[in-house]
């Protein structure tokens, strides 16, 4: 199936009537929490976070404003949304422990690495809508993409409110399940990879004698300004490189360095290797 790519759209009426659960309110749960807040997505008083350390979930509550415990079961209880996000592992107990809460009206927004919208609706033990997300670290910034993939008791208007979840901190692309892998070795590995091309490009900047603060701001901004052609004039990379490669100039002698040292091969094995980690991964 092809990705559809979703722009941000307006709050719809009745999220802020929505009561919200998320149930792991650690560095992921915590970013989009944050972001619901940021955007008014959903009103702070029908929000509630958990986590696992006490001592954590009072300080999270007095910081956000929000109320933050380590009551999984009475947050679902009280929620018409739930969002997981715990460690892969940990998933089949909470389930367990949230099954008394669980009715098939609910929705379960996953995004725990790996673990398939048929395990939890199958823990869940009824017809319950499960959406698996795959979001990035970027999400931190709103530059985030998330992948979404649907479960077998999904409705439309429930895939749209996941995607809005996720278009709070960046952009979102609707998958079949079987890709959710790919995307894992991808996006979410993705910015791993940057980073180091990134750092490698400020390490050349220093080879040729710039400071290395002004190379590392060449280097960041450079990437981003190549990334920002690529998604708004919808050109194909290729078209792009092109531009910027004059006849006998400067840049295509630094492309056949590129090519002879087998940056484009490096990258693709780098994404299959992350994709077969993944696949393993939820194997168990
Ligand atoms: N970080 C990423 O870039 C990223 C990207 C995509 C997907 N994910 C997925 O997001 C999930 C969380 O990852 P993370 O990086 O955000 O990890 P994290 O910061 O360790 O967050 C996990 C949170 O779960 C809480 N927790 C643990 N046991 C719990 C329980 N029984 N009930 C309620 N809360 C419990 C922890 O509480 P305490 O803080 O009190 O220990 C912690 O706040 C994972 O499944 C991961 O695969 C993460």
């Amino acid at each position: 199936m092809a990705e559809i790519p979703v722009e941000a759209s307006e709050v719809p009426a009745q999220l802020p009537k929505m009561r919200v659960a998320v149930l792991g309110a650690g560095k992921m749960g915590g970013i989009l929490l944050q972001a619901f807040l940021k955007e008014n997505l959903f009103s702070p008083d029908k929000l509630h976070g958990t986590v696992n350390h006490a001592e954590k979930a009072i300080a999270l509550s007095t910081q956000w404003g929000v109320d933050v415990s380590t009551d999984n079961l009475k947050a679902a209880s009280h929620a018409d949304l739930i969002l997981i996000g715990v460690k892969p592992f940990q998933v089949p107990d909470l389930i367990a422990e949230i099954k008394p809460a669980l009715t098939p009206a609910k929705t379960i927004v996953s995004f725990a690495a790996s673990v398939k919208t048929r395990s939890i609706e199958e823990a869940a033990g009824m017809e319950i809508a499960v959406i698996r997300a795959m979001p990035n670290t970027p999400s931190a910034l709103g530059a985030g993409v998330a992948a979404l993939c649907r479960g077998s008791y999904v409705s439309d208007k429930k895939m749209e409110l996941a995607q809005r979840i996720f278009e709070t901190v960046g952009r979102t692309v609707i998958v079949d399940e079987k890709h959710m892998d790919a995307v894992t070795g991808l996006s979410a590995s993705g910015p791993a990879f940057i980073y180091i091309i990134l750092e490698s490009l400020a390490e050349a900047g220093v080879k040729v004698g710039l400071p290395r603060d002004i190379a590392t701001l060449l280097a960041a901004q450079t990437t981003f300004g190549a990334a920002k052609m690529v998604l708004e004039t919808g050109y194909h990379p290729a078209l792009l490189k092109d531009a910027v490669t004059t006849p006998a100039g400067c840049t295509i002698d630094g492309i056949l360095e590129l090519e002879e040292g087998g940056l484009r091969v490096t990258l693709i094995k780098a994404v299959m290797r992350a994709t077969q980690r993944a696949k393993e991964l939820a194997a168990g």
